[in-house]
């Protein structure tokens, strides 16, 4: 399955190419550098990058995609004129699967509701020789990781958790649809050469605490902000002790953080994993190049003088974290949970743990867990909390299987999900989640934003490691801490929660009877691809309109959104994943989740045109009805979350124009520049606050667009009164280009044609 020729010859060029980009930069380089380096689109055009200033042109190795952000990369894709994808890739699908009443029933039921676009995806996959993993084969990032990651590599994916593929040491990275489009394409793929954030480990874990652990601290050290545009490298002793499973879980969550992606060097953790997972041929060639898999000595000895920022963390004295409720930065040692409850208000009492997803389904975690949950049987314990799990892969499900790990789960109550996304991205049929009562569950997923898991705002998720969700979803209490307190069993004895154990690999190897994998075509001429003209799920796509090249004058103000926008906030998850093939159909969606900063209501929005107050998508259509442009004003870090290109698209497709904030998340400006929008920051953040209910916007100087050039904007007030405010954007002159042609897309198709 993978492909040993493109790693050979990726390995190949490290040599000569870390060599001359150390004579250029003239200092020993991080593995983060040495990456970067070895996949410039144009190697032989070497130059020291400024970080976090210089766009870079690179050349992924891969691309991976699942199946609700798929739709729209291949829809797109299918107009980009080309036969085959210019790079391996992959599809699979995993998060259109509902989890309700267990595994099987569930993906049957995915497989006949999602039927058209899951033929749709296998049919286009087939076509253009990519590679197709079925519903059930997995979640993308554990099937990524147990088959094709590799030390040293560079890939993209559609999926912001893309970054899992760390734990193997590659630098992966989340991407719109749109990158992916350019490097299926054959075209460079351009990234902001990343800054670096170094995290040294030191010590070793040690009774209940986890990789998930040091993730968690990290998040509450550096904020959902914090790692913004930086590739987080982690080193040191402690990093060679964790397992490539809990190293991967680390990465995953760096998305959490909003770093660019997350990477440790190679060691030999990962060739264990490697060869676990039949690819020694991998560890053998990665052992052949080995010095240029980690950084060099010097900037691990000396980390200060080589990353833009370092911590260290000692993994000796670390404690288990539970982080949430609502945002995963907000980090509370297990020891201070039951304090801060009380402060703060959360209900204690636990509904359900969910174990698994992308982030941590892991043999090593499933282990552990389930070593807590025979403890519990063991010790007479009943579980207070329902329990869930959702196996990151087929290859996991069968082997914890064949293991005995689903038995003893099933003794303490649990059930068992379909090897999919599920509950972590909504897709989760939760009984009353409609009464929006206040309610806690605890997770060993990444994200816990209001109403991800199961629609309901009132519901506290907090994360943790899975070891931790077991043993409290088996006490039933946040406040439980299973390092200084006792239970009650059922004989009214006092009893105690050992430290959980497991193992990294399974004893016996890991076994599956149909992974779920599908080759393409050799030759995909003649494999056609239909979409029904009456889908209500698919539609195939019209080219944006180019820019006039004039200036835009007389934009309304659709909604000036208030505090935390995340993708989510602009492209709700949930029951609209089953739109994500259909552009308009999705566009229902744009924003609703936003709050309104002049009623701090979500979905309502003054309607400028009747004074009338309306749903977001709705007064959007009144204006785009009438051909009046408009413009979404927002706040901090606006569009952090998750790569999907919809919550640009949308807008754009609805007729949106620009979009003004305080500061964005880094894909999606990236998106929003792909898709030919405007995406503009505040040269002063307290021009946010000039922005009125009924403004209306003229962009004076756009007609002069260029590269570093602030723009500015006349704001008209419903008094007639005036106020001129300055603009910043980060377009370079190919971003410009993909402006005026009215979308990337759009000159991709001008320029193989
Ligand atoms: Fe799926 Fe959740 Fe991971 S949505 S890809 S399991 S972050």
């Amino acid at each position: 399955m993978f492909d040993l020729d493109l790693i050979k010859k990726t390995y190949e060029n490290f040599g000569p190419r870390i060599e001359k980009a150390r004579e250029v930069l003239k200092k020993p380089l991080t593995l983060s550098e040495k990456i970067l380096y070895t996949h410039l689109f144009e190697p032989e055009k070497v130059t020291e990058f400024k970080r976090g200033v210089d766009y870079v042109d690179f050349a992924p190795d891969r691309v991976a995609m699942q199946d609700a952000t798929a739709q729209m990369a291949l829809l797109q894709f299918m107009n980009s004129g080309r036969d085959r994808t210019a790079v391996p890739s992959t599809v699979h699908c995993d998060h259109l699967i509902q989890a309700s009443v267990g595994g099987r029933t569930d993906l049957k039921f995915a497989l006949e509701s999602n039927k058209e676009v899951f033929d749709f995806l296998e049919s286009v996959s087939n076509k253009y020789g990519i590679g197709f993993w079925k519903p059930g084969a997995g979640i993308i990032h554990q099937v990524v990781l147990e088959n094709y990651a590799f030390p040293g590599g560079m890939m993209i994916g559609t999926d912001s958790h893309t970054v899992n593929a760390g734990g193997l040491g590659m630098v992966a990275i989340g991407v719109g649809g749109a990158d992916a489009v350019d490097v299926m394409a054959g075209m460079a793929w351009e990234l902001k050469f990343p800054k670096l954030i170094g995290v040294k480990l030191t010590g070793k874990l040690n009774g209940w605490t986890a990789p998930k652990d040091i993730i968690l601290k990290v998040a509450g050290i550096l904020t959902v902000k914090g790692g913004t545009g930086a590739i987080i490298e982690y080193f040191g002793e402690g990093a060679k002790s964790l397992s490539a499973t809990g190293k991967g879980t680390i990465c995953n969550m760096g998305a959490e953080v909003g770093a660019t992606t997350s990477t440790f060097g190679y060691d030999e953790s990962m060739e264990r994993y490697l060869r676990a997972t039949e690819r020694s041929e991998v560890a053998d060639l990665a052992n052949g190049i080995k010095e240029h898999l980690t950084a060099d000595s010097e900037v691990y000895a000396n980390p200060e003088k080589y990353f833009d920022q370092v911590i260290e963390i000692d993994l000796n004295k670390l404690e288990p974290h539970l982080n949430g409720p609502f945002t995963p930065d907000l980090a509370t040692p297990i020891s201070k949970v039951a304090e801060a409850a009380k402060k703060n208000g959360w209900p204690t009492k636990i509904e359900v743990g969910l174990i698994g997803s992308c982030t941590n389904s892991s043999y090593e975690d499933i282990s552990r867990a389930a070593s807590l949950a025979q403890q519990a049987v063991d010790k007479k314990l009943k579980t207070k909390s329902e329990f869930t799990i959702t196996p990151g892969s087929e290859q996991v499900r069968y082997t914890i299987e064949r293991d005995g790990f689903i038995d003893i789960f099933e003794k303490i109550g649990a059930s068992v999900f379909a090897n999919a996304c599920g509950p972590c991205i909504g897709q989760w049929n939760r009984p009353g989640a409609e009464k929006g009562e206040k309610n806690t569950i605890v997770h060993s997923f990444n994200r816990n934003f209001s109403k991800r898991a199961d629609g309901n705002p009132n519901t506290h998720a907090f994360v943790a490691s899975p070891e931790l969700v077991t043993a409290l979803a088996i006490a039933g209490n946040i406040t439980f801490n299973p390092m200084t307190d006792k239970l009650i069993n059922e004989d009214g004895q006092e009893v105690v929660l050992d430290p959980p154990t497991g193992m990294e690999l399974p004893e016996k190897g890991f076994a599956v009877e149909d992974a779920g994998y599908q080759a393409p075509a050799a030759d995909g001429s003649a494999v056609s691809v239909a979409v029904s003209p009456d889908s209500g799920r698919l539609q195939l796509l019209s080219p944006f309109d180019p820019w006039d090249g004039k200036n835009l004058n007389g934009a309304r103000l659709l909604i000036k959104a208030a505090g935390k926008c995340t993708t989510d906030h602009i492209s709700m998850a949930g029951p609209w994943l089953r739109f994500r093939g259909h552009l308009d159909n999705i566009s229902n969606n744009m924003l609703i989740g936003a709050v309104n900063a002049f009623n701090n209501e979500t979905n309502k929005v003054k309607n400028q045109l009747n004074g009338s107050y309306d749903e977001v998508p709705k007064v959007q259509r009144a204006y785009k009805a009438a051909n009046i442009p408009t413009v979404v004003v927002g706040d901090h870090n606006y569009g952090e979350g998750s790569s999907r290109e919809h919550a640009a698209m949308e807008p754009r497709h609805l007729g949106v124009k620009a979009v003004i904030v305080k500061s964005f998340a880094r894909i999606h400006e990236t998106n929003l520049k792909k898709q030919g929008m405007l995406g503009l920051t505040f040269v002063n953040e307290d021009d946010y606050d000039k922005i009125q209910e009924d403004d209306k916007f003229n962009f004076v100087d756009l007609s002069e667009f260029a590269p570093g050039k602030p723009l500015h904007v006349e704001l008209v007030h419903a008094d007639g009164s005036k106020q001129l405010i300055e603009l910043n954007h980060t377009y370079n002159a190919q971003q410009i280009e993909w402006y005026k042609a009215g979308s990337a897309l759009n000159l991709i198709k001008q320029q193989n044609n």
